[in-house]
């Protein structure tokens, strides 16, 4: 019996910078974002008796080393949950460039909570696949969600899962600077912010803060604050990642001319906000009305340097679930 699931990246508003359990991904703060409906992640799991390890194929190729592990030791919890032994084989398919700090991992790990949960008969509620995903990477959880989903940091494993936010109908416009995959993990480079970037301790206080403000914003359905918040989380996550020593800038710099074109933008009346994860790719956060004529604005715009076909338009998109079995 094979599952699979589709999942698709998230991008976040309030950004998840920092964990206060390595072992179990449990955020130092919560974190806030909109699943999109563009590059998803399809993976099929097939338990197999037969088998006497894991076996990983990732976009045709076979998976070896850390990433294989990675798969593994997510595979070992839901057997663990599920109170079985058998490996499995994983299929997985990206449209997303794997690395380039547009979420692949929040796609891929909630595509296979979804799907190994089912090929290991779990039968779990979505705060539980929630629960799962965010044990293979953190913002993971929040795929699992369709729209805009918080995580809420929680005290422990059990308390420490994202749902579905209500607000306004946002869009996004994902500017590919870069496609290639960045040099430095978000994982790696979150654990050296925390461990010597002197930024860090006022990030957690800052993205606490913000957090609370889009939680406002979101319920007065706010847009105007919402991307002003977003813009400037985005670049105090930055901050802090820069006083990491050894330094990373993710930052490139069409990324900086990106956020100077989302202000011209807004002098032209076009709400539009520039956000970006660990990598140098932006992304535009506007209305969902206003996603095409945001994109046409930056085609427009020389100075952001960004031909049409790196522009991509998206909206809010599914959260993670099964689908029948494509050949
Ligand atoms: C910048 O979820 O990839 O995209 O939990 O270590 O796997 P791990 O990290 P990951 O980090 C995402 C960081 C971010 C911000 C965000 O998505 O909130």
């Amino acid at each position: 019996m094979t599952s699979t699931a589709v999942a698709h990246p998230n991008i976040a508003l309030v950004k998840y910078w920092g964990k206060r359990d390595d072992a179990l991904i449990l955020p130092d703060t919560g974190s806030l974002s909109l699943t999109l409906d563009v590059f998803p992640t399809t993976t099929s799991v097939t338990v197999d008796d037969a088998l006497t390890a894991d076996e990983m194929v990732f976009d045709g190729a076979v998976a070896t080393g850390s990433p294989a592990a990675r798969i593994t030791t997510f595979l070992d919890l839901v057997r663990a949950q599920a109170g079985r032994s058998a490996r499995a084989r994983v299929d997985t398919r990206n449209s997303v460039p794997t690395g380039a700090g547009l979420a692949s991992s929040a796609s891929g790990f909630a595509a296979l909570a979804v799907a190994a949960a089912d090929a290991y008969g779990l039968d779990l509620a979505e705060k539980d696949l929630s629960r799962l995903a965010r044990r293979g990477s953190g913002s993971a959880c929040r795929s699992i969600i369709g729209g805009t989903a918080i995580w809420h940091a929680g005290l422990d494993d059990a308390t420490s899962y994202a749902e579905h936010v209500s607000g306004p109908d946002l869009g996004m416009v994902i500017a590919v600077v870069d496609a290639t995959a960045k040099a430095v993990s978000s994982r790696e480079a979150m654990q050296r912010t925390k461990s010597t970037s002197p930024y860090a301790s006022g990030w957690v206080h800052a993205a606490e803060a913000d957090l609370l403000l889009m939680q406002q914003a979101f319920a007065a359905d706010d847009v105007s604050t919402i991307g002003a918040v977003t813009e400037s989380n985005a670049l105090r996550m930055h901050a802090a990642i820069m006083g990491c020593r050894p330094p990373i800038r993710y930052l490139a710099p069409q990324s900086i001319a990106l956020f100077d074109a989302a202000e011209r933008l807004r002098r032209t009346g076009l709400e539009a906000y520039a956000t970006a994860d660990a990598g140098p790719n932006v992304v535009f956060v506007c209305r969902a009305a206003d996603v095409d004529a945001v994109r046409d604005a930056l085609i427009a715009d020389e100075a952001a340097g960004m031909p049409a076909d790196r522009l991509i338009a998206a909206h809010a998109g599914p959260g993670a679930h099964l689908i029948e079995a494509v050949a």
